[in-house]
């Protein structure tokens, strides 16, 4: 339908917007269009949901392609952010920013500060974080500007790098997978093959040697594979993981591995590891199921990192955190049964875990 205003200003369609913000059938809060000319900021700050609490997720610096593709991006990662931090039981709710342009050319102080002060103006309904495109240093910088910023670095009084933390939680996500499926939480024996021994690769390969299981690993950067190769030396390098003989498949590196074609090859009963969006699409996920392959769900498994974000927000330390990330152990084990029980698939019985503590804090 076509608009025009009583001072002749033609609306182009008026069901544009609204239609957008109901993205997936799920409907967004407030999106936020921002903009600095004298830095050259344009920035677009996605609120999914702030039912459980503040919405956090990070900013991604990138050069998309025009500004459709960019509030596609912000308005799918916030929606996911959503049901990350509620899978989690964390009491936030999911946004995501995106800074559209080229980070290594036009980031700058001033549009950093720009850019803290639009986060400023939501009043905290909006948190910010590192993503693609930032880092910790970013967010000491935006954090003069705001109040709502976290993935600040330790000397700024943020809790640094997350990899480790992550790396925990995907850690314990396998091992209550492995409890579900081979009836013991115990890794000692297990072949894990690690796609991608950067930083959250390298510490869950340490966490699974000291549980004694039997590391391979593979990396396109070969400084980063000798360096897992040098620390640990009863890991396996390889030039590739996810055909070989298995018992744990754990993507580490980039998304979307996961594959009709590559699941044929998977011989791993258990498929679960740091790297977002690791189906190429959703029907991969009948694939693995119909091969009795148990998949946790990439959101479920990742959120050491989230957890981490939550905490310093509360001011809380490392020691206080931990127990929280090795919960995600609790949450995986309910996510299977659920899967079990109802005869579905992981993800969704994720999404329904996630679901229901949205719901029940709605009402
Ligand atoms: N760092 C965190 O706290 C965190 C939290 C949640 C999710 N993740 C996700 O986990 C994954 C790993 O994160 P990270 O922080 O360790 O990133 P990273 O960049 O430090 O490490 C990724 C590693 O994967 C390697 N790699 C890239 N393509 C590869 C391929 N085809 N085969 C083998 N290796 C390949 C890279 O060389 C790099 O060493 C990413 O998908 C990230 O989005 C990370």
């Amino acid at each position: 339908m076509t608009l025009t205003s009583p001072d002749t200003v033609e609306y182009v369609d008026s069901a544009f917007v609204f239609d957008r913000l109901d993205f997936d059938d799920s409907p967004h809060e407030q999106v936020a269009f921002c903009q600095d000319p004298e830095s050259g900021l344009k920035a677009i700050i996605a609120i999914h949901s702030t039912v459980l609490g503040p919405a956090l997720g990070g900013t991604r610096f990138y050069p998309f392609a025009d500004e459709r593709s960019a509030l596609t991006d912000a308005l799918r990662l916030s929606k996911g952010m959503t049901y990350k931090a509620a899978a989690a039981g964390l009491q936030l709710g999911g946004g995501k920013a995106v800074i559209i342009g080229d980070p290594s050319t036009l980031k700058s102080e001033a549009l950093l500060a720009a850019y803290g002060r639009f986060v400023e103006t939501l009043g905290g309904r909006y948190v910010t974080a590192g993503d693609v495109g930032t880092t910790s240093d970013d967010m000491d910088v935006i954090s003069k500007y705001t109040d709502h910023v976290t993935g600040r670095n330790v000397a700024a009084g943020g809790s640094g790098d997350s990899a480790p933390l992550t790396a925990l939680g995907v850690f314990h996500s396998m091992r209550a997978a492995a409890a579900s499926t081979w009836g013991s939480a115990n890794l000692a024996g297990r072949r894990v093959g690690v796609e991608g021994t950067g930083k959250v690769g390298y510490h869950l390969i340490r966490l699974l040697t000291e549980a004694g299981a039997a590391v391979v690993a593979c990396d396109i950067n070969a400084d980063a594979l000798n360096r897992a190769t040098q620390d640990f030396p009863d890991l396996t390098p390889a030039t590739g993981v996810i055909a070989s003989p298995l018992d744990i498949y754990a993507p580490c590196a980039l998304g979307a591995t996961l594959s009709q074609r590559s699941v044929r090859d998977l011989s791993a009963t258990i498929v679960c590891g740091a790297a977002n969006n690791q189906l190429v699409d959703p029907t991969v996920e009948q694939s693995l199921s119909e091969q009795r392959i148990t998949w946790v769900p990439d959101f479920v498994a990742n959120a050491g990192g989230l957890i981490q974000m939550a905490g310093e927000l509360e001011h809380k330390s490392a020691a206080d955190v931990t127990p929280r990330v090795e919960k995600i152990f609790d949450t995986v084990q309910e996510i299977l049964e659920i899967a079990a029980l109802d005869g579905v698939s992981t993800g969704t019985a994720a999404n329904r875990v996630a679901d229901a503590r949205i719901d029940s804090a709605r009402h």
